[in-house]
């Protein structure tokens, strides 16, 4: 995205703009001999984050979600337009409803529409059809893009927006002691009529939210080392 400065509206067409106002920045100071260790210990942290399939139904510490969302709306947008909504799903009949339909989509998945490279790949994480975390977890978070429409502007790089956004509330979560599951069923367009949201809103994330079952086990998986991800030139 081209982002155009006082300097360049000689260049632009369009009647001559007011140029944004501005606010001093406050930077974060954080001293040079203390990066790489706050760095660090940022990363100890998200290392131990695992999605989580098998969820108690303890509920949520008063304020976290709140919290997390928070967290979440601070993330960079697109054209600052912040095209995301978070519906928290607490209602057990709401829940129920979810899990009953989301499981009809994934038997057809998995049944049907998946391609034998996708079970392939999905094979050693041992997901399913079956989704009792979407009840037995006390939040599920649905996660919305929002479109233009009637009370909406048109959001650019929604995608990408709204994804950094799930990526710093999981970080919240996680850093408050809580499990996530990134949940895309798909298609998702039976989430508006649950979460009783417009057309133009249209659901990309489900995240039940939560504590671990006491017994909860998580697929054995590495990551990739670092020589493998970053490529300096
Ligand atoms: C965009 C996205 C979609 C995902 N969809 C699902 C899903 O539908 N069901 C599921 O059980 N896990 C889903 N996951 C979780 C991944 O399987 C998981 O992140 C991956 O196996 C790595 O495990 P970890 O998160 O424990 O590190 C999804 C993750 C992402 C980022």
């Amino acid at each position: 995205m081209v982002h155009t400065s006082a300097h360049d509206s000689a260049h632009d067409s369009r009647p001559h703009a007011a140029a944004p106002a501005t606010v001093p920045l406050r930077p974060m100071t954080v001293p040079a001999h203390e990066a790489e260790e706050r760095a660090r210990g940022f990363y100890e942290v998200m290392a131990q984050r695992r999605t989580v399939r098998d969820f108690d139904s303890r509920p949520l510490p008063e304020g976290v979600l709140e919290w997390a969302v928070r967290t979440a709306s601070t993330a960079p947008s697109g054209a600052h337009v912040q095209p995301w909504r978070f519906v928290a799903l607490t209602d057990p009949a709401r829940k129920t409803r979810l899990r009953e339909a989301a499981e009809a989509e994934e038997r057809e998945f998995y049944g049907r529409r998946a391609s034998e490279e996708w079970l392939d790949a999905l094979a050693p994480i041992g997901t399913d059809e079956h989704k009792p975390f979407l009840e037995t977890a006390p939040v599920v978070l649905v996660v919305f893009e929002v479109h233009k429409g009637p009370h909406s502007p048109r959001p650019y790089y929604t995608k990408e927006s709204v994804g950094i956004a799930v990526g710093l509330l999981l970080a919240t979560l996680h850093q408050a002691g809580l499990a996530t599951l990134t949940h895309t069923p798909s298609p998702m367009r039976f989430l508006n009529d649950i979460c009783d949201r417009p057309t133009e809103e249209r659901a990309s994330y489900v995240i039940p939210i939560g504590y671990p079952a006491p017994d909860a086990h998580v697929p054995d998986l590495t990551r990739k080392p670092l020589d493998e991800v970053l490529i300096r030139l």
